[in-house]
């Protein structure tokens, strides 16, 4: 509650508090009224239908008592925890302090065991049957909102568990990726590459190199016209970890392998970002994560 320049909206908030308190009690007195025995139950003189009368009873005790606590819990609870002004309880309780209990907590239990994997390669962590399982975990966690929960990716998102990279799939590019973030950026290049027309083009030449059907003559056009895309994708359409262009020769896409797809990509161009996750999740956590995921496509398809 820094929120206040001064003393006085503490003071001002402080006292209404306590005065809406009082006010509960005073109204409960007011309303506490006992039957002699054998006096006769008065009505309210409300009188409704000719001959139908409210009595007055006095209220219930179990009623009455059940608030009398209800204001003896909340000034004890005034004088414990924070909640008068500015005034911080005599027990010193803040979610701050409590957030930071729990987190030193949490460290002292699994930092021994961090420490142990930060001093492992991230293959042999991967090896471990511990560490994968914890990796897992924290990929369900952190990471299966966009990648999926088989890391198998969805439009826009890749694939995390084949053998197809962006960024480069050596467990160090996979940590420097979680890490650091990605941003996948192509330029549009409608213009570049001479309008809607060419867009067709060099859109066919595309669909030629993963062998998916095209219409051969456009391609053949739009094959010199791809020198403007070889600067990133690569003379011969490879791509490049370097800049995240993906390769187009294979049949892994992540924005769709449709003829009206590839030619949106290629006229529009696009931004694809991959946060960052240094701050929030640490090398520690991150390198158990990246062990996980390189695991994911061991060993490499293809190979014995
Ligand atoms: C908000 C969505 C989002 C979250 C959360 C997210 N990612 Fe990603 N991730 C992406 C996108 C989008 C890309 C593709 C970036 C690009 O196109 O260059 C990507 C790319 C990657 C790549 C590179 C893939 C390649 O082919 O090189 C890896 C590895 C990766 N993410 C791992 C993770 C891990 C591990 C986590 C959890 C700690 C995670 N991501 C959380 C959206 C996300
Ligand atoms: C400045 C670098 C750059 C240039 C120039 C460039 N691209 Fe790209 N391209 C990229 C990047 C980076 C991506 C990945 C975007 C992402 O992460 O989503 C991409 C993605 C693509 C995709 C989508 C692939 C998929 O898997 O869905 C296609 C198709 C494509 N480019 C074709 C082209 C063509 C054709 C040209 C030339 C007309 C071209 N690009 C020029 C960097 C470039």
């Amino acid at each position: 509650m820094s929120d206040f320049v001064d003393g006085f909206w503490s003071l001002y908030v402080a006292g209404i508090t306590l005065l809406s308190v009082i006010a509960c009690a005073v109204l409960l007195t007011m309303q506490h009224q006992k039957r002699a025995p054998g006096q006769a139950v008065g009505t309210t003189g409300h009188q409704w239908d000719e001959d139908l009368a409210e009595y007055n009873n006095p209220l219930p005790k179990w009623w009455m008592w059940l608030f009398w606590i209800t204001i003896v819990f909340g000034l004890v609870y005034f004088a414990l925890y924070p909640g008068l002004g500015t005034f911080k309880g005599m027990l010193g309780w803040t979610s701050t302090g409590q957030y930071q209990a729990e987190q030193a907590k949490a460290d002292a239990t699994y930092g021994p065991v961090f420490k142990k994997y930060a001093a492992m390669d991230i293959e042999a962590i991967a090896k471990d049957p511990q560490a994968k399982a914890m990796g897992e975990r924290m990929f369900l966690t952190y990471c299966s909102q966009c990648h999926g929960s088989d890391a198998r990716g969805a439009k826009g998102f890749p694939n995390l568990a084949d053998n197809d990279w962006l960024w480069g799939g050596e467990p160090q590019a996979i940590l420097t990726t979680i890490l650091e973030g990605r941003t996948g950026m192509m330029p549009p290049m409608g213009a570049a590459v001479g309008g809607p027309e060419g867009v067709k083009e060099v859109a066919n030449y595309v669909l030629s190199l993963s062998g998916a059907a095209h219409d051969a003559k456009l391609a053949e056009a739009g094959k010199a016209k791809f020198a403007a895309c070889a600067a990133c994708h690569g003379p011969e359409a490879k791509g490049n970890p370097a800049l995240g262009a993906p390769n187009l020769t294979d049949k892994v896409w992540l924005h769709g392998g449709t003829l009206a797809a590839i030619s949106e990509q290629i006229d529009k161009g696009r931004t694809n970002v991959m946060p960052a996750h240094k701050e929030f999740l640490g090398p520690e956590r991150s390198r158990l994560i990246a062990a996980y995921v390189w695991g994911l496509s061991q060993p490499p398809a293809g190979a014995k």
